[in-house]
C-alpha cells in the first residue's frame, strides 16, 4: 500500500513537472509539423531584402536587441494603435529602421501558415540569419517564441543609454543572465551600422573627450559639425570605417585604438573588468565568434512567452482584435 501511494505521488510529481515546466519550453524546429518551411521562408525572405536593402540585416540583430531585453516576445513591433504606445517611439530606438519589412518576412509566412509563426520568432530567427549573411557564425537557435500583447514602456529600465556607466551595463546584461564576457562579446553588434550624431555629440563638444583619438575626433567632427544635430537630419558615422557590413573582431581593435564612437564603447576597452576580454577578442577573431554565439543565443532565450502565453500575432504590428 506504501509502495503504491509514493508511486501514485510519483507520477503526480511527473504530471506536475510535465504541465508546469515541460510544455514552456523553447525546442528545436517547433514547427517542424505546423509549418515545416517556416525557418527556410524566413530565410529567404532575410536573403532577398539583404540582397535589396544590406542594412535591413543590421537591423534585424539590433531588433534582437532591443526586443529580447525585456522578453523575446515581439514587443518591440507593436506600433502605437488601440492603446498601445510603441517601444519605437523611445529616444532609445532612434536610428532604428526598416520595420516595414517585417511585415514583408511575416506575409510570405501568412500566405504558407496563417496564424502559426510567431513574430517574436520572426525577431530571434531573423536576426541569426541576418548574423550569417553579415560574415557572423551559424546560431542554432530553438522556436516556440509566443508574441506579447503590450509593449513595455519606459524602455529606459531594460535598455541602456549610450553614455551609461558600464557598471550600470554589465548588471542590466546580468539580470538577463549574460556575464561579462558574453556582454563584451555582445557589444561586438556594434561592429556593423551607424551612430547619428545626437548619440555621440556630448563626447565632441564643447570640448573632445580626451580618451578619444584626436584623429578620430576630428573625422567626427566633420560629419557632426554642431552641438546641437537637428534630431531629424540623418548626419550619421559608421560604426567600423573598414567593414561596416561584417560582424568582426575589428570593433574590438578601434575601441582599443580609442575609435569607439559611444561613451559605452570606449569605457568597455578601459574599465578594469572587460578590457582583458576585449584584448582577447580583439586578437582572436574565432574566440570572439564564439563568445558572440553564445551570447546571442543567451539574448534569443530571454524570458520568452511560451505554452498557453501571448498569442500569435497576424500582423506584427498590432495586437490580434479581440
Ligand atoms: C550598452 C548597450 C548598448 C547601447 C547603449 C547601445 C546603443 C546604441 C546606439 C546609441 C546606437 C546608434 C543609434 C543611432 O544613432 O542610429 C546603436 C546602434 C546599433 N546597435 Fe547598439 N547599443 C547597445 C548594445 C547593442 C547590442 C547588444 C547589440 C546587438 C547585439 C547592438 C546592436 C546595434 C546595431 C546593429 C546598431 C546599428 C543600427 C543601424 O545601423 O541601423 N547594440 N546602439
Ligand atoms: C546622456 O545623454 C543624454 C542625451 O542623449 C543626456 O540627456 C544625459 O544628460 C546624458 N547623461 C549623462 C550622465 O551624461
Amino acid at each position: 500500500m506504501a509502495n503504491s501511494c509514493s508511486c501514485f505521488s510519483f507520477l503526480l510529481l511527473l504530471l506536475f513537472f510535465h504541465f508546469s515546466f515541460g510544455r514552456s519550453q523553447l525546442e528545436v524546429n517547433y514547427y517542424s509539423k505546423s509549418c515545416p518551411r517556416a525557418e527556410e521562408i524566413i530565410k529567404e525572405q532575410v536573403t532577398q531584402l539583404y540582397h535589396k536593402h544590406g542594412n535591413t540585416a543590421v537591423s534585424w540583430l539590433r531588433n534582437l536587441f532591443h526586443d529580447c531585453m525585456k522578453s523575446c516576445d515581439a514587443s518591440l513591433l507593436l506600433t502605437s494603435a488601440n492603446g498601445v504606445v510603441s517601444e519605437q517611439t523611445s529616444s532609445r530606438s532612434f536610428g532604428m529602421r526598416n520595420f516595414k519589412y517585417v511585415n514583408t518576412i511575416k506575409d510570405a509566412l501568412e500566405r504558407q501558415c496563417p496564424s502559426t509563426v510567431s513574430c517574436a520568432d520572426i525577431v530571434a530567427l531573423s536576426a541569426r540569419d541576418a548574423i550569417l549573411l553579415l560574415g557572423g557564425p551559424r546560431i542554432e537557435m530553438k522556436t516556440g517564441r509566443r508574441d506579447s500583447k503590450q509593449s513595455y514602456l519606459p524602455v529606459e529600465d531594460f535598455i541602456p543609454n549610450h553614455n551609461d556607466s558600464i557598471s550600470l551595463v554589465l548588471s542590466t546584461f546580468e539580470s538577463i543572465g549574460l556575464d561579462v564576457e558574453a556582454t563584451v562579446a555582445l557589444l561586438g553588434g556594434h561592429s556593423v551600422g551607424r551612430v547619428h550624431c545626437v548619440n555621440m555629440v556630448d563626447r565632441l563638444y564643447p570640448t573632445v573627450d580626451p580618451t578619444l583619438d584626436p584623429k578620430h575626433a576630428q573625422y567626427l567632427k566633420r560629419r557632426c559639425p554642431t552641438p546641437n544635430p537637428d534630431p531629424k537630419a540623418v548626419l550619421y558615422a559608421r560604426n567600423d570605417l573598414d567593414t561596416p557590413m561584417i560582424i568582426d573582431n575589428q570593433y574590438y581593435k578601434h575601441i582599443l585604438a580609442h575609435k569607439g564612437l559611444l561613451h559605452v564603447d570606449a569605457e568597455l576597452a578601459t574599465d578594469p573588468r572587460t578590457s582583458p576580454f576585449v584584448q582577447n577578442m580583439a586578437s582572436d577573431n574565432d574566440y570572439f565568434l564564439q563568445q558572440f554565439s553564445r551570447a546571442i543565443l543567451t539574448l534569443s532565450e530571454a524570458d520568452p512567452l511560451t505554452g498557453d502565453l501571448g498569442e500569435i500575432r497576424k500582423d506584427c504590428r498590432f495586437v490580434n482584435p479581440s
